[in-house]
């Protein structure tokens, strides 16, 4: 039986003391889930998914129905600000997201509108309500947004790429093409997050999938700048300056310290380096997320229970831990090796 708990999250996020950590998976909802597949076959596409917020709910839902997770995420993807931008986004069978234009030129960039998010963008926070009233408190909902940097990174390449090689070339040729769509991006998402906390999210989380790929410079130049924009955007503002803020970069640990002085209240670490380091060179001022290989979720219950039980005692009695895996939950994980993972954290509660 689940037993739900709304605090355990917004406690850790504030390192605040609580009976066990709070657990939640990126990617929680998703391709490994049988439900998922079912839904998705019968909605036709991943995007139609996303933007028919009756059916976002419904998978939203999904993973907390079967597990005892401290978390929900709403169903979306970070790829819906350039789609709503006028980019043409399709998701095509085993290739994932595709555009129909890119962003090569100055003259592109300026010509992308904001979008506005009631309008445009408005089944995102629909689906943010009717989740909010089908959850009626039970768990905080976490809303999200992609990067500017990692979102820049699709728009520029058109698609998925192993090194997002195209933007990283902009990054060095015209580093003013990036800079001017990193800046729109940001105040996209900025737009973007505030609609989804005005409809009701309890957390915001910003994914930087592809920050890792960067020089440091450009790391610091490129992608952290850009997110500590929004999340000043956010902190200065009256309407969404209460809404805690996880960012993450992933195979970005040699930033955690410049990243931990953005004025995010938790950092989403990977497995490339070990919490408890991680929170010696960041310091308690601030809450970490992870970071189990989403690759153990393919070994044995008993291993998993292992990993976490070393995970839980290496961190020890410290406040502000917020157990997840250090990147999504791959689409083939034995659903039995999820569950666990999630009743190994809470096996201890009282
Ligand atoms: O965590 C959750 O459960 C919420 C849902 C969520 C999705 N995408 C659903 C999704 C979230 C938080 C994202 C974020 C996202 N989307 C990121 C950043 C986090 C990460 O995983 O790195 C990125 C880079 C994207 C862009 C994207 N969306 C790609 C590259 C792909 C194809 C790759 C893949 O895994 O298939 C998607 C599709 C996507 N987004 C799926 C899901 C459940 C799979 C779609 C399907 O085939 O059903």
């Amino acid at each position: 039986m689940t037993q739900y708990n709304n605090t355990r999250l917004l406690k850790a996020l504030k390192r605040q003391t609580v009976d066990v950590p709070p657990v939640w998976l990126m990617r929680q909802a998703g391709r490994y889930l049988p439900e998922y597949r079912a839904l998705r076959a019968k909605a036709g596409d991943f995007l139609t998914l996303c933007q028919t917020p009756q059916l976002a709910t419904e998978v939203t839902l999904q993973p907390l129905q079967r597990f005892d997770l401290d978390a929900a995420i709403l169903f979306s993807d970070i790829l819906t600000i350039p789609h709503a931008m006028g980019l043409g986004l399709s998701f095509e069978e085993g290739e994932g997201p595709c555009f129909k234009k890119r962003i090569e030129t100055l003259r592109d960039v300026k010509s992308l509108p904001i979008p506005e998010v009631e309008d445009e963008l408005g089944y995102v926070p629909e689906a943010v309500r009717m989740i909010q009233h089908e959850l009626q408190g039970r768990v905080p909902l976490i809303g999200f947004a992609g990067s500017p940097w990692t979102v820049a990174c699709y728009m520029i390449e058109g698609r998925s790429h192993k090194n997002f090689i195209t933007a990283r070339k902009m990054a060095h040729q015209a580093p003013e093409i990036l800079t001017a769509l990193l800046e729109k991006l940001m105040k996209a998402t900025t737009a973007y997050l505030k609609g989804q906390i005005l409809a009701g999210v309890d957390v915001v989380m910003l994914f930087d999938t592809w920050g890792g790929l960067l020089t440091p410079a450009h790391y610091e130049l490129f992608s952290l700048s850009s997110m500590q924009k929004v999340v000043a955007n956010l902190k200065s503002d009256p309407s969404t300056a209460h809404i805690p803020i996880i960012l993450f970069s992933k195979g970005a640990a040699i930033h955690l310290e410049a990243m931990a002085q953005s004025g995010a209240d938790a950092l989403g670490v990977d497995w490339t380096v070990a919490l408890s380091a991680a929170r010696e060179r960041v310091g308690a001022t601030i809450c970490l997320q992870g970071n189990l290989d989403p690759a153990l979720l393919f070994s044995t219950p008993q291993k998993i229970r292992l990993a976490v039980k070393n995970l839980l005692d290496e961190w020890g009695s410290h406040p502000g831990l917020i157990v997840n895996l250090g990147h999504g939950i791959e689409q083939d994980t034995p659903i039995e090796n999820v569950q666990a993972l999630v009743s190994a954290v809470h096996e201890k509660r009282g």
